[in-house]
């Protein structure tokens, strides 16, 4: 696909298929988004590739913890709740998403439906748990590495007609991953995307996310037009 129909058709999938990815396919998105640029070209990260058992229980274990009132227990700090602007477009996009599925605002038994979709990586087949190693922290630079790292295989993916997901809620419990996944501890868990064919019947894939204009958050400086 041309790089900006792809950059501009590109969204978040939160409904898959439950048709394996072959392995095949996964090397190449990540043949291709490690092209990413990394600070002085470290190349922090590690890629957990989870399908199968291993992922089951991850979903499992991460849904039942925080059923049972556990909190998150991420690796990387949190900044806490958004609040303003952020909180405003947090708002905006739950708000389309759940228009699109339709759950009323008081459906209390549908929103926790939803939430529970996410801890479990919204039922993809196949999880790309993201990490770097831990003598990198505290991790602004290598943090972003991974951002660049992450885009890259949503739109390596998107372009070989596979939705992603880039998620916290499915590694709200850090531990868990690890375990399952036998991430050594020498490794800090940044994020997971949630990888598979998308289910086209699934009516939140077709949301479109708003974009703010660059007049809100760009400046020129030294421009003469
Ligand atoms: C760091 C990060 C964490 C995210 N965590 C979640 C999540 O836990 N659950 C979810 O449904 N979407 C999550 N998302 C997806 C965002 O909601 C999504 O990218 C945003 O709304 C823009 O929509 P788009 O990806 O469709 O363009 C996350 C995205 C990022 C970059």
């Amino acid at each position: 696909m041309e790089f900006e129909t792809l950059a501009q058709t590109r969204r978040s999938i939160r409904g898959y298929k439950p048709d394996p990815v072959p392995r095949a396919v996964i090397e190449e998105i990540l043949e291709v988004a490690k092209a990413a640029p990394s600070s002085m070209n470290t190349q922090p990260w590690h890629v957990h590739v989870l399908t199968g058992a291993p992922l089951e229980r991850v979903r499992r274990r991460n849904t039942e913890t925080m059923l049972a009132g556990g909190k998150a227990n991420r690796d990387i700090v949190s900044h806490g709740e958004y609040e303003g602007v952020h909180r405003g477009r947090q708002v905006a996009i739950a708000v389309k998403l759940f228009a699109a599925m339709g759950i009323e605002r008081h459906d209390k038994a549908m929103r926790q439906d939803w939430v529970m979709r996410g801890f479990r990586q919204f039922d993809a087949p196949v999880s790309l748990v993201l990490t770097y190693d831990r003598e990198l922290d505290p991790g602004a630079v290598v943090h972003f590495d991974l951002g660049a790292l992450s885009y890259g295989i949503c739109l390596a993916a998107w372009d070989r007609g596979l939705g992603t997901v880039v998620n916290g809620q499915g590694i709200m419990r850090s531990e868990i991953v690890r375990e399952e996944a036998m991430i050594p501890e020498s490794e800090v868990i940044m994020t997971c995307i949630a990888l598979g064919y998308p289910n086209e019947a699934f009516a939140a894939n077709t949301v479109k996310a708003d974009r703010e204009p660059n007049a809100h958050f760009v400046r020129y400086v030294g421009f003469e037009d």
